[in-house]
């Protein structure tokens, strides 16, 4: 079983790909527990001995992405086997992510991984000054090197190998154990997101998020609605480029995995 987490599509395609690869197909998008996890309901997964289980993740200032961390948190996963792994998903690199994801899985589940690897994927942190999507050659050179990686990734997963590729980056614990709860703490607010005169009204904003945080008002414009994750699957996915964050992105790329 394989659960991922995406704003932006690329965590999707490597949890698919990885399936793909080890065969199989029992994928599952965490957004879709949505209402039973926020509703307090809970959820409680079943995977056999046999299964191997896989843990897909963006990384969200050098730790893991919000819905991941609050899924890890409140799921309990009955698992007596031990093929568990971990792949993160980066621009860059990933700090403290692989730590914080062996820790709630251990915390939470008392699941230990194999391994915990990263894979870079192109860049879509676009929403402050000094950061901004890869240029087309940089994000077409990172997802023929992921391609590459994903196999070896899968090859050591069905022989039971190790694999320890992870780009950890410069300052880990600054960037994970300081900048990481900052993040999270004073960096979700949505306030600054709004769709510009070239919004057509599609709905693909409010179709795309993962958080059912987006709505169209009265004269169908998106709204907000506080509970943001800064997944950036809105902004980045929309058609017409007319979702914009404050003043920083008019000028910033768009980026989704297509
Ligand atoms: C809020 C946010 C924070 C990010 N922080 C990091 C980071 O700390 N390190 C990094 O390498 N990439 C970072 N990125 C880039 C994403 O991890 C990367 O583009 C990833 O492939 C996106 O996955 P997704 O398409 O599945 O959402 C960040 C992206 C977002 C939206």
């Amino acid at each position: 079983m394989i659960f991922y987490f995406t704003g932006t599509g690329n965590s999707k395609h490597v949890a698919e790909r990885i399936g793909e690869l080890i065969g199989d197909s029992n994928i599952k998008f965490i957004a879709d527990y949505y209402d039973d996890i926020i509703g307090g309901k809970g959820v409680s997964v079943d995977v056999d001995s046999n299964e191997t289980l896989v843990f897909v993740c963006p990384v969200h200032s050098w730790g893991l992405a919000k819905s991941m961390r609050r899924f890890l948190k409140k799921v309990k996963i009955n698992y007596s086997g031990s093929k568990v792994y971990g792949i993160l998903v980066c621009g860059d690199n990933c700090g403290k992510a692989r730590e914080q994801l062996q820790e709630e899985l251990w915390k939470h589940n008392r699941l230990k991984c194999n391994f915990v690897c990263s894979v870079q994927m192109p860049n879509t942190y676009i929403v402050m000054k000094g950061f901004g999507t890869d240029s087309e050659e940089l994000a077409a050179q990172k997802l023929a090197a992921a391609e590459v990686q994903m196999k070896e990734i899968a090859e050591a997963i069905m022989e039971g190998k190790p694999y320890d590729h992870y780009v950890v980056g410069t300052h880990p614990f600054l960037k994970g154990r300081i900048v990481y709860p900052l993040f999270m703490a004073f960096t979700m607010s949505d306030k600054k997101f709004y769709a510009d005169f070239n919004c057509v009204s599609c709905g693909k904003c409010v179709e795309s998020c993962p958080e059912k945080n987006i709505r169209l008002d009265s004269k169908k414009r998106p709204e907000w609605l506080g509970h943001c994750v800064k997944c950036l699957s809105c902004i980045h996915r929309c058609p017409k480029h007319a979702i914009q964050y404050g003043d920083i992105t008019q000028k910033m790329g768009r980026y989704y995995y297509k």
